[in-house]
C-alpha cells in the first residue's frame, strides 16, 4: 500500500523557503496557543540567534554582535571594500507574547534566501551586503520597542535602556550578562551606523491591504506616529465584602472607564488606541484594588491627531478619577515619531520588484501603523520596507500568516532590490 504523495511544488524557492521556515517553526512556540514567546535575550530568542549565526557562517558570512546585541552578517566578496557603506537588510527574532511567527523572522529568513538567490545566479555585489537581526524590536520584554536600533542610533541612552526591567524585575543589563553579552559595551555606535549605506526591511504585512489589492508584495510609504503611555490609577485598597459601595475608591472603575474612553476617542479621531495590558495590585478576587496600571498604545496618521487622542484620553481619565475619588497619572514610556520612507529609494525598489515579479497589478505603496527598526533607522540612513501579503490580515497573534508562495515572491522581491542597490 502506498501512502499519500508528498506535497511538492514546481518552484524550488518555495521548497527552500519551507525547509528553512521549518527549522525555526518550533522555537519558542507555545503548543497551547500556537503563538510564540521569543522574548529578547530569552532561551528561545538566543536559539534563533544561534540558528542565524550557523546559517550565516554556513554561507561564508562574517557574523558579529555589536555592543547592543544586534547581529550583523556581512557578505564581502574579495575585491569589495569592506569599509564601503553596505546594503543592509534584516529584521528581528523577538515576538510579542503569543505573537505570530512571521513578524520579524520572515525578514531574516528572506534575507538569507535572497542572498542565496543572488549567489545562485552568479551575482557579485559591488559593496558589502549585510543581514542584520535587531534585539527587542517589539519591546515585549522590557517595554521599549526597537531597543536595539534605538541604542545603535543614540535614540535612547545606554544608561536608561540598561535599567529597564522585565515583569520579573530583571534589567536589560542583567539579561545581557546572563546571555553572555557585555552590557558595558551598549550605546550609540556611530561606526556601525556609518557602515549602513541603505537599509531595506522585508516584513509580513500587518493588515489586509495587499489581499484586497491582489498583490503578493508591496512597499511602504510611511509609518504613523505612535507611542506607549502608562496610566497609573490609584485608589484605596479595601475589603470586597465589607466596604459599602458608597465608601469605595476603586481604581479599577477608573481604568475600565478609560479603556472605553480610549476606544471612543480613537474612533472619533480616526486613530487607533488599545489598552491590552494591565497590572493590578494586589490582584485579589476579594480585595478592591489599591492600584491599577494600564498601558495605552496610541497611533494616528499625524502628530496633531496623536496628541489630540492622548490628551482626550487623559482628560476623560482625569474626569472619571475625580468622580471615583481616585487619581490618575499619565506617564509617557515611548515615542515613535512619524516616518516617511525615502521616496526615491522606495520608487527604485518598487520598479525593481515590478520588473522581477511582473504581477498583474503595480506594486502597491502602503502606509502602516506598525513600528519597525526600519522606522528608527530612517532618521539616519535611506530606508525602505517591502511587505508580504498576509491573508488573515492578523498580526501580533497566532494566526498571522503568509503563504509559502507569497514568501517566495517576497524573497524574489528582496533579491531584486538588493541586486539593484548593491550592483555596479
Ligand atoms: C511593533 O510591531 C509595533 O508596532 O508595536
Ligand atoms: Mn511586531
Ligand atoms: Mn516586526
Amino acid at each position: 500500500m502506498t501512502g499519500p504523495a508528498p506535497v511538492t511544488t514546481a518552484d524550488p524557492l518555495v521548497e527552500r523557503f519551507r525547509a528553512m521556515w521549518a527549522q525555526l517553526a518550533g522555537i519558542g512556540r507555545d503548543p497551547d496557543t500556537g503563538g510564540y514567546l521569543r522574548y529578547a535575550w530569552s532561551r528561545a530568542e538566543l536559539t534563533c540567534r544561534g540558528w542565524f549565526t550557523t546559517e550565516a557562517r554556513r554561507r561564508g558570512l562574517a557574523v558579529q554582535a555589536d555592543g547592543n546585541g544586534n547581529l550583523w552578517a556581512d557578505w564581502i566578496p574579495s575585491g569589495v571594500d569592506p569599509a564601503a557603506p553596505a546594503v543592509v537588510t534584516g529584521s528581528h527574532f523577538d515576538s510579542v507574547p503569543h505573537g505570530g511567527g512571521y513578524d520579524g523572522p520572515l525578514g531574516i529568513v528572506s534575507a538569507l534566501l535572497a542572498l542565496d538567490e543572488l549567489r545562485d545566479r552568479g551575482f557579485t555585489p559591488a559593496r558589502p551586503v549585510t543581514v542584520a537581526a535587531f534585539v527587542e524590536e517589539e519591546g515585549g520584554r522590557f517595554g521599549l520597542a526597537c531597543l536595539g536600533s534605538r541604542l545603535l542610533t543614540g535614540g535612547v541612552s545606554a544608561q536608561y535602556a540598561l535599567g529597564l526591567t522585565d515583569s520579573d524585575g530583571v534589567t536589560v543589563a542583567e539579561a545581557m550578562r546572563a546571555a553572555g553579552a557585555d552590557p558595558t559595551a551598549a550605546g550609540p555606535d556611530p561606526d556601525r551606523l556609518a557602515r549602513i549605506g541603505v537599509y531595506v526591511e522585508l516584513h509580513v504585512e500587518q493588515g489586509r491591504a495587499l489581499v484586497d489589492l491582489g498583490a503578493p508584495v508591496g512597499v511602504a510609504s510611511m509609518i504613523w506616529p505612535h507611542g506607549r503611555w502608562r496610566l497609573e490609577f490609584t485608589g484605596s485598597g479595601d475589603h470586597a465584602g465589607t466596604t459599602r459601595m458608597v465608601d469605595r475608591r476603586d481604581p479599577m472603575l477608573t481604568c475600565a472607564h478609560t479603556v472605553l474612553a480610549a476606544d471612543a476617542q480613537a474612533r472619533r479621531l480616526g486613530a487607533h488606541a488599545t489598552i491590552g495590558r494591565v497590572a493590578v495590585r494586589p490582584n485579589a478576587t476579594n480585595a478592591i484594588p489599591a492600584q491599577v496600571h494600564a498601558w495605552l498604545d496610541a497611533r494616528a496618521a499625524d502628530d496633531t491627531a496623536l496628541a489630540a487622542l492622548v490628551d482626550a484620553v487623559g482628560a476623560d481619565a482625569a474626569a472619571r478619577a475625580r468622580a471615583d475619588g481616585t487619581s490618575v497619572a499619565v506617564v509617557r514610556e515611548s515615542d515613535s515619531p512619524p516616518v516617511a520612507f525615502d521616496p526615491d529609494l522606495t520608487d527604485r525598489i518598487a520598479t525593481a520588484v515590478e520588473a522581477t515579479l511582473r504581477g498583474p497589478v503595480p506594486v502597491p505603496v502602503l502606509p502602516t501603523a506598525a513600528g519597525h527598526d526600519a522606522g528608527v533607522l530612517a532618521g539616519h540612513v535611506p530606508t525602505a520596507m517591502i511587505f508580504v501579503r498576509n491573508p488573515t490580515g492578523v498580526s501580533h497573534a497566532p494566526n498571522e500568516h503568509a503563504t509559502d508562495d507569497d514568501c517566495a515572491a517576497g524573497v524574489r522581491a528582496l533579491a531584486a532590490a538588493l541586486a539593484d542597490l548593491a550592483g555596479e
